[in-house]
């Protein structure tokens, strides 16, 4: 049986509801902090199982009769190693074979500003490693969907103002991750295996607005500030202190060219090319 944590989530959600449409649902687990939140998957016989990655014993509960387990990095970033490691254990501790996990493809965490932010994706990886469990690590570029909230609401008035430089970006659409996570997670072969899951081509902000434009048949310029002004801004305009850090480091780890490179995994495991940004962008603004 397959167990996907983080369900209630959008890119967990999307990854059952592809499994649905591949193995039977007696087949399929969920671990979820609020089960009402996935009472529809329960309906058609998921299922359901309770826990927190805060909470080991109730991990090692829910993960009973369990071979397969695919941990969604949390999004709560109070001690999010801490979640990710009590996972692991109770996942060693009930006996599951493999633990498949969603990380971040990143160029080198050492080196980049989004260090504070992301380097517990590849201590994660490093803890599973050590654990002795199968492991298939899902590196996962940014989403497609991340670009409107970086570019905010008034883009086609305002233009592109994001601290970016000439830095480019393998977005990937996150329905599209969910559905290569779930052919991945259906099939055999993936033991100790690494994937990066990108675009099949790098885009820059310059051309992102330059994509906006065509579609707006107006100019939408780009203006790549220096990263304090950047901040200043954010602040500026009232958004919340965890947005501001956020935006900036991202923008930061944007312009040292952490998310360029790409790999054919995702297309592979998708089985066909991922969708490319015009076609986004067409989607959210035209
Ligand atoms: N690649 C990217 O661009 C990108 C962007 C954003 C996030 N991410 C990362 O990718 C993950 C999946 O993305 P997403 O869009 O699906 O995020 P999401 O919609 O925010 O979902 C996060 C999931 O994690 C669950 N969760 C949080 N804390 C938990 C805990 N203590 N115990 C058990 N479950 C917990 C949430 O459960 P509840 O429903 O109970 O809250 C939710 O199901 C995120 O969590 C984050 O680590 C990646």
């Amino acid at each position: 049986m397959i167990l996907v944590t983080g369900a209630s989530g959008q890119l967990g959600a999307g990854i059952v509801e592809h499994l649905l449409t591949k193995i039977p649902a007696n087949e399929i687990a969920v671990l979820v902090r609020d089960a009402q939140k996935v009472a529809a998957l329960q309906a058609k016989g998921v299922s359901v199982r309770t826990g927190d990655y805060h909470d080991v014993a109730s991990l090692q509960t829910a993960f009973d009769g369990i071979d397969k387990v695919l941990l969604i990095s949390s999004n709560d970033f109070n001690n999010r190693i801490g979640q990710h490691k009590n996972v692991v254990d109770a996942a060693k501790a009930a006996g599951v074979k493999h633990l498949l996990y969603t990380g971040v493809a990143l160029k080198d965490i050492q080196t980049s500003p989004l260090k504070p932010l992301l380097e517990d994706h590849f201590l994660t990886e490093a803890y599973i490693e050590a654990s002795g469990l199968h492991y298939t690590f899902l590196r996962n570029s940014l989403y497609f969907e991340v670009v409107p909230m970086f570019l905010g609401a008034q883009v086609l008035e305002t233009g592109v103002y994001f601290a970016a430089g000439e830095g480019k970006v393998a977005f990937a659409l996150r329905q599209e991750l969910a559905e290569a996570t779930a052919n991945i997670l259906v099939s055999d072969g993936h033991e100790n295996k690494i994937y990066p899951l990108t675009g099949a081509t790098a885009y820059s902000f310059a051309e992102v607005a330059q994509v906006l434009s065509a579609i707006a048949g107006k100019t939408v310029g780009y203006h790549s500030p220096e990263s304090s002004e950047f901040e200043g801004f954010l602040r500026q305009i009232g958004l919340p202190e965890g947005i501001v850090l956020m935006s900036v480091l991202f923008a930061a780890g944007v312009k040292n060219t952490d998310f360029e490179e790409t790999d054919a995994s995702l297309e592979t495991w998708l089985g066909r090319k991922p969708i490319d940004l015009q076609t986004f962008l067409q989607s959210v603004f035209a």
